[in-house]
């Protein structure tokens, strides 16, 4: 924001003046509409490659064809003015690739633990930083806008509650924060969806992430907003799209899950394989949500 005090506004400075590529550290009711609503008032298209680039790899791309948007805060104004942006997770970079190429005076920090994931050719206004979010190497107050997106098959409960409180202490007062995830079980998922779904053993983080939130009480005007996406080729393009990502997802993690599930891997492809025809039969619905809220 145009008053962030000049202490915060020199250490993003000092950020984003060391090399663009090179970590600086190394610690380690709702308004609900489904993707058939979309089409009506597109600005957004769903990515449409698969081939690992950077929107193919990130769910960025579809929950931005949902939304039409690439938040909810109100944050319009810390944007157009110079602002400080974090994207904690920031995976590929999507987000702030986006948002970097649309809004050109706020210095935009993308925090992941995988550098090898962070783009190479980017924005002079973006900068990567190699670190955990559940010990950022931030001091207080220091960003105007803070979002994570796509944590919910990531965190572990107790991570969730050390992840708010680290995103809570590295925001402004009067800043805004933002948290973007999907319910972990589609809703009408059929049998053999539901034997792979469960064994995933994260928390539901949607169901209680706004409890989470006023239980802070550092926070204020908390609100959430959702919208729902049919997996599979009923869900159209971005049903297919979503398919996919899932689909990475559960091969990208299979030994994790067949030792879990006691299931050979042999087993488990062939479970994939009955999961992904089953779904082209059903509506199974996922919903994703958009949390914010304000810091006091
Ligand atoms: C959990 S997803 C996040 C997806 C990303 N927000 C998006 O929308 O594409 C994968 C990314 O999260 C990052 N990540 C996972 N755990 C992390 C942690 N504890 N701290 C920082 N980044 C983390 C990894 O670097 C990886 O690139």
């Amino acid at each position: 924001m145009g008053n962030k005090p000049s202490r915060l506004r020199g250490f993003i400075k000092k950020l984003m003046n060391k090399s663009n590529n090179s970590p600086i550290a190394s610690t380690s009711e709702e308004s609900t509409t489904n993707n058939d609503d979309v089409s009506n008032r597109i600005k957004y298209n769903v990515p449409t490659t698969h081939d690992g680039s950077t929107h193919s790899r990130s769910p960025h791309g579809i929950l931005k064809y949902l939304w039409q948007s690439n938040f909810s805060a109100p944050v319009e104004d810390i944007l157009l003015s110079s602002g400080a942006i974090l994207d904690a997770g920031c995976g590929f970079g999507a987000w702030l690739e986006d948002m970097s190429a649309e809004y050109h005076k706020p210095d935009f920090v993308g925090v992941g633990l995988f550098p090898q994931h962070f783009p190479t050719q980017i924005s002079k206004n973006i900068k990567f930083v190699q670190a955990d979010i559940l010990c950022l190497p931030f001091e207080d107050n220091l960003f105007d806008f803070v979002r994570l997106s796509y944590f919910a098959t990531t965190f572990a409960h107790h991570e969730w509650d050390v992840a708010i409180k680290e995103l809570i202490r590295v925001t402004i007062p009067g800043g805004w924060i933002e948290f973007v995830e999907p319910d972990l079980v589609p809703k009408d998922t059929g049998p053999i969806g539901t034997r792979l779904l469960e064994a995933l053993d994260n928390l539901n983080i949607t169901d209680i992430l706004e409890l989470k939130l006023n239980a802070t009480k550092q926070l204020t005007d908390i609100q959430h907003d959702s919208r729902s996406l049919t997996i599979g080729k009923l869900g159209g393009e971005a049903g297919i799209s979503h398919g996919k990502n899932i689909r990475e997802y559960f091969e990208e993690n299979s030994q994790r899950f067949y030792m879990h599930m006691g299931i050979s891997s042999e087993e488990y492809s062939k479970l994939l394989d009955d999961f992904f025809e089953e779904l082209q039969t059903r509506e199974a619905k996922l919903r994703f949500f958009r949390f914010w809220a304000r810091k006091i």
